[in-house]
């Protein structure tokens, strides 16, 4: 192992610039080259790599997106883009590939392992919807700044005597809304992963109204979706003025919080561990607060499960 490099796929999320100066420096400091590739699996297929030395990753750690840039890339599902990829990465002497992405990511790297390239993947997503890690890189953050947007919507929602309907988020995992949900004392959480009755959620609002409650707020993920839409329905059924907001891509910038700067740096380290130790198609995880390593087709084989716990105290809290 002496040379390996370092790219961010998919959605950005908040703590891969921390993640890419923990794998960079890391390795420096063991005696490897590092290449940094940009623009993620299409700056692969097309040769977009340059030398990495301590200073291409300083002043990074705090800043949010990532400085590779990053892209999800169509002809890298296809086998001949993958053969490009792995022809780049021999032509260049590279032994070794650090992937920060979510699952679509690891998927391409699992595939490009199959062509003889070692691979180690790093969970960056704000959604937390991989199964084999508690946390992934970035939930942290945009967690917080979604719980920020609802305080900032409970104000108005109290004055105006409205209900909210905030929708956050998380592809077709309720993670985001249910932690915001919880932590932002919302009313209401709907997720893909529980069923969901309308006229239930209506009934509780108007209960709710009866024990003196100012606003209403229902947190719902982007899995189950139609936040406008529910918003009329309930404003129909209830005839409490209701709004909608969807935080959309604001939930994917700003700094990253120190929990997941300190998750990065563990796991870009990590992985570079790993790869001194010969390891390979493995990706890098969070399990009972230690950092852990799994089998990358294990891993995303995996079904995630959800916190029904916590989705039955933040219900018994909530009203
Ligand atoms: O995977 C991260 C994520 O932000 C999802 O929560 C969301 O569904 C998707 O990416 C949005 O993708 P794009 O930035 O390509 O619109």
């Amino acid at each position: 192992m002496k040379k390996i490099a370092v790219l961010t796929s998919g959605g950005d999320a908040p703590g891969m610039n921390a993640a890419v100066r923990a794998v960079v420096r890391m390795a420096l400091h063991n005696g490897l080259e590092v290449m940094g590739v940009k623009r993620g699996y299409a700056g692969l297929i097309s040769g977009e790599l340059f030398k990495m030395d301590r200073s291409s990753v300083s002043d990074i750690i705090h800043r949010g997106g990532t400085i590779l840039r990053t892209a999800r890339c169509e002809e890298f599902r296809t086998e001949e883009g993958r053969k490009k990829a792995a022809n780049i990465l021999k032509a260049y002497g590279v032994d070794a590939l650090v992937v920060i992405g979510g699952d679509g990511s690891f998927t391409g790297a699992k595939l490009l392992s199959k062509l003889g390239v070692k691979t180690i993947g790093l969970p960056g997503t704000i959604d937390n919807d991989l199964a084999y890690t508690d946390y992934t890189i970035g939930f942290d953050t945009a967690l917080n700044t979604v719980v920020d947007a609802i305080n900032k919507l409970r104000d108005t929602s109290t004055s105006h005597e409205r209900v909210s309907v905030i929708e956050v988020m998380g592809r077709h995992c309720g993670d985001l809304a249910l932690y915001a949900g919880i932590a932002g004392g919302a009313e209401a959480i709907v997720v893909p992963e529980k069923e969901f009755d309308r006229d239930e959620l209506c009934k509780t609002i108007l209960e709710g109204k009866t024990t003196g409650k100012m606003h209403n707020l229902v947190m719902l993920a982007e899995g189950v979706g139609g936040a406008e839409e529910l918003a009329k329905y309930i404003e129909e059924v209830t005839g409490l003025e209701t709004r909608a907001t969807i935080l959309g891509h604001i939930q994917r910038g700003g700094s990253p919080s120190v929990f997941d700067v300190v998750l990065s740096s563990k796991m870009g380290a990590r992985a570079v561990e790993l790869l001194l130790e010969g390891k390979t198609s493995r990706v890098v995880g969070i399990k009972d607060n230690q950092i852990m390593d799994e089998d990358i087709d294990e891993a995303l084989a995996m079904e995630r499960k959800f916190d029904d716990k916590l989705y039955e105290i933040a219900t018994a809290l909530s009203y």
